[in-house]
């Protein structure tokens, strides 16, 4: 049997991984796969995380099994930080997943589950995983345009003409905010164009919500999908914890389906159902911290705090990339690092270039020139900076 196996591509993000490590230059630099890092290269335990395991350690009594969908409370908890109290919860199904990969992974099952016929729309660039688990699991897959390689923002126009061909029942695969790989994003009135058109097709949303915090903020990170989540009948969302909550390993993270009242339970049913076939129960150490945090005065300031420094750490470095850029080329062509949001910029380098920036500059970047700002600190933004220029992007 083993005979047969082939050797599988190796995922370009989690590579770069051990090609850096392996680098053995002391001034090397990583920005690539999109883990927080502070100025220091640490991904720091944040203090509420600190705090509710500790607290956890002292109360828990029990390791037996949670829920097939997890604990209930962890679901409550996610679903109005996600949704901001704007939905009524007879519409809200919810599940816990090991972390925002295994909420879209389910997200994928209950769409082939429900409509196996059905197209998802991705868009051209998306998170490269995304179409690695549309194509493991055999689905229809189409690509829309997104990202206007000239000016490195979104271009709507054609996004928009790509999404004219969408029917009912197809569903769009969308980025909640911080837009992964190019950090160009949606504003409130295309978001209102793409729910309209949802709205006319019959078509549904899915949002992979995987940074919020990490862009405008907790709320305006949200708006777009509170949105949608407000006009679409039907509405999928994956929710991430491993970001905005620092727990990347605990894998913690939510499905949330919205629907009609009438079809919440069997929606639950079906998505707990799901968990079983996959994995079971879901990881809960991760889970039980986010809601302990979220239910907890205290712990919860202290957590937006910490987030809020965060996110206002990589808006700088964001700036000062960009002002080094302008000064040194004379020109304001690198505008759009100050204007993306989230941990990724997409340069819009070739991959020769970027093999340049590792080769000679020991910069390492995915292949797409898809940038993690939180990789930097104030001494190596001018390092990237006259990298750039020199490898002539
Ligand atoms: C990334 O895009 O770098 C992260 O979401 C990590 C991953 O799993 O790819």
């Amino acid at each position: 049997m083993f005979g047969n196996l082939k050797a599988q591509p190796a995922d370009k993000i989690l590579q770069l991984i051990g090609q850096f490590r392996a680098d053995p230059r002391s001034d090397k630099i990583d920005l690539g796969v999109g883990v927080y890092k502070d100025a220091t290269g640490l991904t720091p335990v944040m203090r509420a995380v600190k705090a509710a395991e500790r607290r956890l350690w002292e109360t828990e009594t029990t390791k037996t099994y949670t829920g097939l969908a997890g604990e209930p409370e962890f679901n409550a908890a996610i679903a109005a930080l996600v949704l901001g109290g704007t939905i009524t919860p007879d519409r809200v199904s919810s599940v816990a997943t090991p972390g925002g990969t295994g909420a879209c992974r389910q997200a994928f099952e209950l769409i082939r589950l429900a409509s196996p016929h059905a197209t998802v729309w991705v868009s051209d660039p998306t998170w490269p995983n995304h179409l690695s688990i549309l194509n493991y699991l055999g689905m229809n897959v189409r690509t829309y345009r997104y990202f206007d390689a000239e000016t490195r923002g979104v271009d709507f126009a054609a996004m928009m003409a790509d999404l004219s061909l969408i029917r009912s029942g197809d569903v769009v695969l969308l980025h909640g905010c911080c837009h992964n790989p190019t950090g160009a994003n949606l504003t409130l009135p295309e978001w209102q164009a793409v729910a309209d058109l949802l709205e006319r097709t019959g078509a549904v949303p899915l949002i992979d919500l995987a940074y919020q915090g990490f862009g405008d903020g907790l709320e305006a990170d949200a708006a777009g999908l509170r949105l949608i989540a407000g006009r679409l009948p039907e509405v999928l969302i994956a929710a991430s914890c491993s970001k905005n909550f620092g727990i990347y390993r605990e894998r913690t993270g939510a499905l949330i389906g919205l629907s009609e009242p009438a079809r919440r339970e069997v929606t639950q049913g079906t998505l707990a159902f799901l968990n079983r076939q996959n994995f079971s129960f879901p990881p809960d150490h991760g889970a039980r911290l986010v809601t302990m945090i979220l239910n907890d005065d205290a712990l919860r300031a202290d957590w937006q705090a910490e987030l809020e420094e965060v996110r206002q750490g990589m808006l700088s470095l964001r700036e000062h990339l960009a002002r080094e850029l302008r000064d040194l080329s004379g020109s304001d062509r690198f505008g759009f690092i100050a204007q993306h949001r989230g941990m990724f910029s997409r340069l819009g380098a070739s991959a020769e270039q970027v093999e340049r920036l590792k080769a000679e500059h020991g910069i390492y970047m995915v292949g797409d020139s898809r940038m993690n700002i939180a990789g930097l600190n104030a001494t190596t933004v001018p390092i990237l900076a006259r990298a750039i220029l020199a490898v002539g992007i």
